[in-house]
């Protein structure tokens, strides 16, 4: 029985492997590991790709944020409002920052942040909004500039979904090695088009200084690495075939009738489908199925981080967030990535199809 990874990082990468060894010789016989020709070269790529002005690379998207949020000045006493149905790093870096995470819920159709429930929560403390791109869907951005604070995107699992980066303030990038654009290795990315906001980043990423010698602020250690970004250029060219081909993969699990068996996300057109995300109330019987016929899955923010232990200082109960607590219980993931074969995902719904019991909606 041939096993089913849940995304195939190897595939991806592997029609590119001569030019990969190609770049990473190159970048060896150049000696330059920091700040060289290619870690220029991708900032201005990424940026044009984006469509902003500036984009700044730096070692992971954990340190885009905390950056980004230093940046803005944000620190003790401020609140910053985002959701709880994230990963851990969304809130992790306003809690670096000493400033206050303020979960709002999310929207059951899309479990991106409800922009209802993100105004019932500003306060005069607050201080900016955090929207995750969930799993590659586009959050509400143009419904969140409309309170007039910063918007920082937390678009980690979104490189590449139309209009993502561009109606907010900021947005920040992990290169995670299973993103949809990816690394190999860390690395993240701020993008943004105030200028001075993307020098400041670009400062504080490099010990608060422009060159080493001056250091007008207490900055941190936090550049995109070389022979990461020599990468990153080979990948990018590639990006928009590997969505398209995750959004294929996603239509074709609907064709096989997945959706009557499971909810299947709700598909939109902006939606590059990071991860595969349904949801059942019979998840567990329904992966125990899969891990039985070797085939991968997984569950996401099983804690949704008001209840995790590092932040119950906040104070949330549980109860406090129902959207997101309700997904918490019933989400799981499928195998998805660009160019998954299609027996694979009818082997994949076969399974499901037996786990739930022909023709049985959950
Ligand atoms: C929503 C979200 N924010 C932030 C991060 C942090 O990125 P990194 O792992 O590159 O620090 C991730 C990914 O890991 C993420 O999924």
């Amino acid at each position: 029985m041939q096993k089913i990874p849940l995304v195939d990082v190897q595939a991806q990468y592997a029609p590119l492997r001569a030019q990969l060894e190609a770049r990473f010789s190159e970048v060896l016989e150049s000696g330059a590991f920091i700040r060289g020709p290619h870690y220029w070269a991708f900032q201005e790529e990424a940026a044009a790709y984006l469509g902003v002005k500036e984009t700044v690379g730096v070692a992971n998207g954990t340190d885009a944020l905390v950056l980004v949020l230093d940046a803005l000045g944000i620190g003790p006493g401020d609140e910053v409002i985002c959701p709880a149905f994230t990963f851990y790093a969304t809130a992790e870096s306003i809690v670096r920052r000493g400033a206050t995470p303020v979960f709002a819920d999310v929207d059951p159709d899309t479990l991106n942040l409800d922009p209802e429930d993100v105004a019932a929560r500003i306060t005069p403390r607050t201080r900016a909004i955090m929207p995750v791109h969930l799993f590659g869907r586009p959050a509400p951005v143009d419904r969140l500039t409309g309170f007039g604070l910063p918007v920082i995107e937390d678009a980690a699992q979104a490189f590449g979904a139309p209009g993502v980066a561009k109606l907010g303030t900021v947005a920040t990038y992990s290169f995670y090695p299973t993103k949809n654009l990816f690394c190999l290795g860390d690395g993240g990315l701020v993008a943004t088009s105030d200028v001075e906001l993307a020098d400041r980043v670009r400062m504080l990423a490099f010990h608060g200084s422009r060159d080493k010698t001056d250091f007008d602020f207490v900055g941190y250690n936090s550049r995109l690495d070389e022979v990461q970004a020599a990468m990153l250029r080979l990948f990018l060219p590639q990006l928009d075939a590997w969505n398209r081909g995750r959004r294929e993969a996603a239509a074709r699990y609907a064709e096989l009738g997945l959706g009557e068996l499971v909810e299947l996300p709700r598909d939109e057109p902006g939606h590059i489908y990071h991860l595969f995300v349904c949801r059942s109330p019979e998840r567990d019987r329904i992966r125990a199925a899969l891990a039985e016929a070797g085939i991968a899955s997984a569950v996401y923010y099983t804690t949704p981080l008001h209840l995790q232990p590092a932040l119950r200082f906040l104070g949330y109960e549980p109860g406090s967030l129902p959207v997101t607590e309700a997904a918490a219980t019933d989400n799981f993931s499928l195998p998805l990535w660009p160019g998954i074969p299609a027996e694979t995902q009818e082997r994949v719904v076969d399974v499901v199809r037996s786990a739930v019991g022909v023709g049985a909606k959950a």
